[in-house]
């Protein structure tokens, strides 16, 4: 088991896995960022005469998340130089550079089925005694587990960082059945020290504490907002300035999190709950389901309910 983290690896270098990577970069870690390799050219790359082989393309969502994180406001990044730890890669040819990392944890689309994917195919490449963990708002940890050998399994557990990572104190550590409770009191320690995290250990029930009862006020906040025919800037302005929040309200922490996201977790709480009163509030308005069939799915799009200026993602404005 470890007992200390140099190295992690970060699968998925989204919203999330790359401000993750940012924070622990931050913290001194060396961390491998990789995703998912694109299966065709951007316009820049076609004038260039890359092709789908060259390197450049193949690890290009990790190295544009890492030039994304240098221009982001609030910074992700304690100091422009914490950039130079992470190193881009993909997930298909990097695969073996997990053997290297102490701490290996997914932040990949909200998908079940994605998320095992990933794990069985990232088993054989890690030692034994790496810690490994999802970044997932609230599918079962224990379901991941499933894809893993018996052996990794009491060094998994689920790690949920909240948005941004560098602001948000709060982890929810979520351990399963499995999990060695030595792993479970030395990753609290760990994110408590080095990360300066305020730690909570979760049960591995649906969406875990914080997303359950967040995301239960923000449908309700929805609902009431049809009923009072209220607009958005109204809603946001009642949930914000005040109710004590500088900004980041109903709507604007909707665009942030990612409406694809927040429908998510809503519908994965709806399927899993027993009480009909709170798988009613959980109920998506019509219009969001519209809004993601349009792909309006919040800062990461550019356009959610809010439009938002090209190269700034991260930021609530
Ligand atoms: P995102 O959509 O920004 O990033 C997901 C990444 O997964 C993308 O870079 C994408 O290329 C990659 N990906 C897509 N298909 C894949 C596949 N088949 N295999 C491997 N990688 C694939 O999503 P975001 O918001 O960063 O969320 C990532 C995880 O973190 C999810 O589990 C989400 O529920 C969780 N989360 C999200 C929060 C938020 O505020 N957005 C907060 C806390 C947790």
């Amino acid at each position: 088991m470890a007992t200390t983290i140099r190295r992690a690896a970060v699968l998925g270098a989204g919203l999330m896995g790359s401000q993750i990577a940012a924070l622990l970069a931050s913290c001194g870690l060396e961390v491998l960022l990789l995703d998912i390799v694109p299966d065709s050219l951007t316009p820049e790359e076609q004038r260039r005469g890359l092709t789908l082989s060259d390197p450049r393309v193949r690890s290009r969502l990790a190295t544009q998340a890492v030039e994304r994180l240098r221009r982001m406001k609030p910074p992700p990044l304690f100091t422009a130089e914490a950039a130079d730890r992470i190193t881009p890669g993909n997930l298909e040819d990097d695969l073996p550079r997990l053997r290297e990392a102490d701490w290996v944890l997914e932040a990949v689309v909200e998908d079940l089925g994605v998320k095992q994917d990933l794990w069985r195919r990232v088993a054989p490449h890690v030692q034994p005694g790496t810690v490994l963990s999802s970044n997932t708002s609230g599918l079962s940890i224990a379901a991941q587990a499933e894809a893993l050998p018996a052996e990794l399994r009491p060094h998994f557990l689920g790690t949920h960082f909240f948005n941004p990572p560098r602001y948000l104190k709060l982890l929810e550590v979520i351990p399963t059945p499995d999990t060695d409770p030595e792993v479970v009191s030395f990753v609290r320690s760990f994110a408590t020290r080095v990360l300066g995290k305020g730690v909570v250990i979760a049960r591995d029930t649906p969406n875990f504490i914080a997303n359950r009862i967040g995301t239960y006020g923000l449908a309700v906040t929805l609902r009431a907002m049809a009923r009072f025919g209220l607009g958005v800037d109204e809603v946001d302005a009642i949930t914000g300035p005040a109710m004590g929040r500088p900004k980041s309200a109903t709507f604007r922490t909707l665009d942030l999190v990612g409406l694809d996201v927040f429908a998510h977790v809503a519908r994965n709480t709806r399927a899993r709950v027993a009480d009909p009163a709170e798988r009613d509030a959980l109920e998506l308005p019509p219009y969001i389901e519209e809004m993601l069939r349009r792909g309006w799915t919040g800062d990461k799009a550019g356009q959610g309910f809010f439009k938002k200026v090209k190269g700034a993602s991260g930021e609530s404005e």
